[in-house]
């Protein structure tokens, strides 16, 4: 149903017919289809409108990630929030559930064999789409452990060839996995695979590892990126990179993250110290204070932060310490970086005053639907109900989701599941691959 999930060659062959040729010649781009071919030039504000229509309507379709075939939701109603149309996509995934055929590993490691028709069968956009865009290089720490196909169309909805990008994969996962990974990596000089990989044991100090482990990998890059992501694999953005930039760009050096005074039960988690084999158990040792002179907040996993924060934790004695301190407490990734974010001379960081408490839903990080918090908005709820499935209390989104979430100003979002709710994560791609390339909603 998907043609391009299902069927790869006949729409590469379809895709082929269209001659494809973004060339890149001496820094010129040809969209050479077209019977007045286009210049990277022409895609940009200094052309006539004309021009530009006919130069972005020539991009988009060679790269639309819009359905060939008669009879699909219409995602253009879905993240309008149409009922008819939602409802419509909700039957057809309940229709399609597990009848899907998602590529797999070794279709990766088969494709990948030949780069060029990998970055084209799967419509990569590998031109930098503007001057901002280019000069304003991000670097992703994307850590995961399965599910090839999510990951991949992760890395496709949030690549450009100006960033930087470090997966991490989990020792413990199988060798196809880490091979399709391998595979899919050495496709792009900007995407490589973590140089220290760690087995990640949840809710342990592994989990912060493998982002230390990205992060020291990005800053030995020569890219001169300026602002940090981490991903999990089952995240996807809400924003193009065009609006990510944007963002951070009016964050001026400042980290954006869920950062709170923690409750008597979060507290417990560093009072003691845990100890951590295939699973983390607590102990009834105590352990000292912290050794910093602020107070501990506690947040999440998600973090947005400055070029200059990833410098500092690396070589500041007291930072050092400080995670040292937290290797044996309880999901480190949850109190480390919200203390971190709190700390006066931290780059990026807000004062300890209680006027700088940030929630998960007013940091830009994650947006995250927990079930506990979901409801009516007009009885007191923060969103309304989840309208995939939940899993450990965390919505995976389903298509009636999207109109909401993407009202909101998070960077990105945590749970998307091609197995839960595949029309949600298609149509996010066709949202945001319209939106890259016309600035404007699908
Ligand atoms: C989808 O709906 C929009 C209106 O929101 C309409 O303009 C468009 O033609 C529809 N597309 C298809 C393929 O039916
Ligand atoms: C690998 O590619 C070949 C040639 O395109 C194809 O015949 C074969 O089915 C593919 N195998 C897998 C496992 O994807
Ligand atoms: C993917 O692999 C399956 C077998 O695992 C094979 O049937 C299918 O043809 C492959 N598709 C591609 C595009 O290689």
């Amino acid at each position: 149903m998907f043609q391009c999930d299902i069927k790869p060659f006949r729409c590469f062959h379809f895709y082929r017919i269209l001659l494809l040729a973004l060339l890149a010649l001496s820094g010129t781009i040809y969209i050479k289809h077209l019977s007045n071919p286009c210049t990277i030039k022409d895609l940009g504000y200094e052309v006539s409108n004309t021009r530009k229509q006919y130069c972005r309507n020539g991009l988009y379709d060679l790269l639309s990630l819009r359905p060939r075939k008669k009879g699909e939701p219409n995602c253009s109603k879905i993240i309008k929030g149409d009922s008819d149309a939602i409802k419509r996509g909700l039957q057809m995934n309940a229709f399609t559930k597990g009848k899907y055929v998602h590529l797999n590993e070794q279709n990766y490691t088969n494709i990948t064999q030949d780069c060029h028709y990998f970055k084209e069968f799967r419509k990569y956009i590998t031109i930098p789409m503007s001057k901002e865009e280019e000069d304003f290089p991000i670097a992703y720490s994307m850590v995961i452990h399965e599910k090839i196909n999510m990951f991949e169309r992760l890395l496709r909805a949030i690549y450009a060839p100006q960033n930087i990008y470090c997966v991490h994969v989990d020792e413990k996962s199988t060798e196809q996995f880490k091979a399709a990974v391998r595979a899919i990596t050495s496709c792009f000089d900007n995407v490589f695979m973590a140089s220290k990989p760690v087995q990640v044991v949840y809710a342990s100090w592994s989990r912060v590892q493998a982002d230390i482990n990205c992060m020291e990998d990005l800053l030995k890059s020569n890219v001169p990126w300026r602002y940090l992501l981490n991903t999990c694999g089952t995240d996807f953005p809400l924003k193009t990179n065009a609006e990510i930039v944007r963002t951070l760009r009016t964050l001026n050096g400042k980290n954006t993250m869920e950062s709170e005074r923690p409750s008597a039960g979060k507290r417990r988690r560093w009072e003691y110290h845990y100890e951590v084999d295939d699973h983390i158990s607590e102990t009834e040792t105590k352990k000292l204070p912290p050794p910093i002179n602020t107070p501990m907040f506690t947040g999440n996993a998600y973090i947005v932060v400055c070029s200059d924060f990833v410098k500092y934790i690396f070589k500041d004695p007291q930072v050092q310490q400080f995670i040292d301190w937290v290797k044996d407490t309880y999901s480190p990734d949850e109190h480390l970086w919200a203390t971190l974010n709190r700390m006066p001379d931290v780059p990026g960081s807000s004062p300890y005053n209680d006027k700088y408490e940030l929630s998960d839903m007013n940091a830009m990080a994650r947006m995250v639907k927990w079930s506990y918090s979901e409801g009516e908005i007009l009885k007191g709820a923060a969103y309304p109900p989840c309208t995939g499935a939940y899993r450990r209390s965390i919505c995976v989104y389903g298509a009636g989701d999207l109109s909401w979430i993407l009202k909101q100003h998070h960077l990105l979002a945590n749970k998307f599941d091609p197995e839960v709710d595949n029309i949600a994560l298609f149509c996010m791609e066709e949202y945001l691959r319209h939106k890259t390339i016309f600035n404007t909603d699908v």
